[in-house]
């Protein structure tokens, strides 16, 4: 039977984090057995933003052997660079003509962009939402793991793959659907500045790539409280971020013992927070040495690079010649 296919890219932009961790790698890892899956890095979208040719390239670097050293596998997932297969840029130009001016406009990311860089609102970020499509249907994903910023745009690429199937009368590209991970498994990495979110943008995450020393640091500075002054006290949202982290890397009876503390009112945060960072430490050094390692092996890297875009230029030229066919290109000869 085939198994369905899954789709997910990130800009290479910065590190991999805790959030981005536990609350997606961690699952693509162990989606590979049971899907067809392709993970990429949006270095095309990426341009968006201006990157010098070094900082780009640094990125994409960066990127490929986090997503190695957190355990996808090349060999059973495709791991690629997005300008590596040009097949998605000629989808993204046939997809153009048919997206509209008014809804590109009025997507909240673009709105955003408009308020926040006047100076700098390049037609890029106007189609961004197409070239995402594009990523997603050239391969026929069934599957898109998104987050709460990205839905807006997987329900465009749902509109543009829809639109273009009804113009043509044919189901060239399945629909691709959001994918949720088993509730029980997903856990949601909440920032140490009291925020609800890690993220980068929101410049309060804890990097795989973090040495011992800045973690360190970040965990101490993590916002708490004056304590509690009651028995079995229900925690305010800060606190209950504390907690929420210790369980994503500490053992049960650690945060056990320090839930116990705070249902006495004997709760050292000083002396938590001490014990969360080992446990942060312990969970993030052996990827953050097997990233080193990946990022000194050139030759491994682009071997990866390589085994990467041979597979994806294979499925996403496959779509491609359907569509062309579809559209009439070659038709007249
Ligand atoms: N827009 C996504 C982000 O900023 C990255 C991305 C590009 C993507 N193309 C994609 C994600 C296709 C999923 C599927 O995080």
């Amino acid at each position: 039977m085939n198994k369905p296919t899954v789709l997910s890219g990130i800009r290479p932009t910065g590190y991999l984090h805790l959030g981005n961790y536990f609350g997606a790698v961690c699952n693509f890892v162990r989606m590979q057995d049971d899907f067809n899956c392709f993970f990429f890095i949006a270095d095309i979208h990426s341009l968006t933003t201006h990157p010098t040719p070094e900082s780009l390239q640094t990125g994409v670097k960066q990127v490929l052997a986090e997503y190695i050293a957190c355990g996808i596998d090349p060999e059973k997932a495709t791991i690629f660079i997005q300008s590596d297969v040009p097949e998605v840029t000629e989808l993204y130009t046939i997809l153009n003509m048919n997206a509209y001016l008014g809804e590109l406009e009025r997507t909240t990311s673009f709105k955003e962009k408009a308020r926040q860089q006047p100076d700098n609102l390049n037609v890029g970020l106007l189609t961004y939402p197409v070239l995402m499509a594009a990523d997603i249907i050239i391969h026929k994903a069934n599957f898109v793991p998104v987050g709460k910023d990205q839905e807006q745009h997987l329900e465009m690429a749902r509109k543009f793959a829809v639109r273009f199937n009804s113009m043509y009368k044919k189901e060239v590209f399945p629909i691709p659907k959001p994918y949720t991970f088993n509730g029980k498994d997903m856990i949601k990495i909440p920032g140490l500045d009291g925020s609800g979110k890690m993220g980068k943008s929101e410049g309060n995450a804890i990097n795989l790539y973090d040495d011992p020393k800045e973690i360190r640091k970040k965990v101490m500075r993590a916002v708490t409280d004056s304590g509690p002054t009651e028995m079995n006290q229900e925690k305010p949202e800060t606190i209950c971020n504390l907690y929420t982290l210790m369980e994503a890397v500490s053992k049960p009876e650690v945060v056990a013992h320090f839930n116990e503390l705070y249902n006495k009112c004997e709760i050292r945060y000083g002396d938590m927070k001490k014990q969360l960072a080992d446990d942060i430490i312990s969970f993030t050094e052996p990827i953050r040495n097997r990233i080193i390692e990946i990022l000194k092996d050139n030759e491994y890297l682009s071997k990866v690079a390589k085994l990467g875009a041979e597979k994806a230029r294979a499925s996403a030229s496959k779509t491609l010649r359907e569509v062309k066919e579809v559209v009439g290109f070659k038709k007249l000869f």
